[in-house]
């Protein structure tokens, strides 16, 4: 009898630790996830251990292993690879691009048309009528996409053209921004056109089938905002617009998470066949709505532990939706790395709080936090 307690003892024991090293979060997360979605994150000079023209290297903390998607934070947009109209300079992005090829993982090229990404000749003072700015547009795509070939597998082909109005009747005269001199000039063609170059030229190239083209924005999972981004969708695709998916940039703040606002928009943007990516995502730990009033700013060195379990549920909630919906979803990227580096805390980037902000899984040194933990050792 002893030797059998003493025998169950062992085998519970033996249990307990077998459990504890093959936890989730003792692994890659592009591992956890490798059956559901890649795992993306946002880079930029701060992220990989590599010198950008003459800045200092970064330190080499591995984190990036976690990914197996990459998406340059700024340096394939407009303003960056295109600064003035004959010149390209893609030196930047070739090196993100050659960093991911060694590192095994894809890249997500963000982003084609952006009205706030555009160099100073891209301007309305510059440019006068529609046939003008379509030339622009092709021209620009052309160059990019035919630079980039199927080094990266999809595009964010436009960027945030639906306005953030309120309203109840969506109409083309208030579901489009109206403070874009592209949609002044050209109506919302250019937002088909801007589909139809980049196809035309990956056909050109042959390979269309390893590219994806993808219309990519915030809040498009809030009510009025969907139903503005459905009318979109709803008449490219009656157009015959060569797109394939949409992007949910999910960026959250603590009172800015609905649950079922996000379930329900992976459900209707996938039922017109489109392919969901989550492009952004990340938890602000400030709040705009008077419900939670966290009004103060935190230490530099990381918020209050009931702040970032508080965080950590929203990560929780947002991941069951998407494991759940994994026949939808084909990539989840993170706005950032650690919270060390985040353009939340460059008031010139970002117009929340002006506090220092933790929005991602790993802190300011690098280490887990409980986002991390939660999303790694999920239990559905
Ligand atoms: C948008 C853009 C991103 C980035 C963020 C942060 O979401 O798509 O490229 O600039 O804003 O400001």
């Amino acid at each position: 009898m002893k030797n059998k307690l003493f025998s169950l003892l062992v085998i519970a024991l033996l249990s307990t630790s077998c459990s504890n090293s093959t936890r989730r979060s003792d692994m890659l997360l592009r591992d956890v996830y490798k059956d559901y979605f890649s795992i993306g994150a946002a880079f930029n000079d701060g992220s990989i251990p590599v010198p950008m023209d003459d800045e200092e290297a970064v330190v080499d903390d591995g984190l990036y292993n976690h990914f197996n998607s990459l998406t340059c934070e700024n340096d394939m947009k407009w303003e960056k690879i295109h600064p003035s109209e004959y010149v390209y300079d893609y030196e930047k992005a070739d090196k993100y691009v050659e960093f991911a090829k060694t590192h095994n993982m894809g890249v997500r090229g963000h982003a084609l048309v952006w009205y706030r990404a555009l160099p100073g000749y891209m301007n309305k003072s510059k440019i006068h009528d529609k046939e003008t700015l379509l030339l622009k547009e092709k021209e620009h795509i052309d160059n990019v996409v035919e630079h980039f070939g199927d080094s990266v597998y999809c595009w964010d082909v436009v960027n945030e053209v639906i306005s953030d109005s309120e309203d109840e009747i969506i109409t083309d005269e208030n579901a489009y921004r109206q403070d874009d001199f592209w949609y002044e000039l050209s109506g919302k063609e250019y937002i088909l056109k801007a589909f139809e170059y980049a196809d035309a030229k990956l056909k050109e190239l042959g390979i269309r089938e390893k590219v994806k083209l993808f219309y990519n924005d915030y809040d498009n999972t809030k009510p009025v905002k969907k139903a503005k981004t459905m009318h979109m969708l709803n008449w490219l695709l009656e157009a015959n617009c060569p797109i394939d998916g949409i992007g949910l940039q999910c960026h959250y703040n603590m009172g800015s998470f609905v649950k079922d606002e996000l379930e329900s928009a992976i459900v209707d943007y996938s039922s017109l066949g489109l392919e969901v990516q989550i492009t952004e995502f990340d938890v602000d730990i400030y709040d705009e709505t008077p419900s939670m009033a966290i009004e103060e700013s935190y230490d530099i060195l990381g918020a209050p532990e009931k702040i970032l379990d508080a965080q950590a549920t929203i990560y929780d909630h947002a991941f069951k939706i998407f494991r759940k919906h994994k026949d939808k979803i084909s990539n989840v990227t993170f706005w950032g790395i650690r919270d060390n580096n985040t353009y939340m805390n460059d008031p010139t980037e970002f117009v929340g709080h002006a506090g220092p902000n933790f929005p991602y899984i790993f802190d300011i040194f690098g280490e887990k936090k409980p986002a991390f933990y939660v999303i790694a050792d999920y239990e559905d």
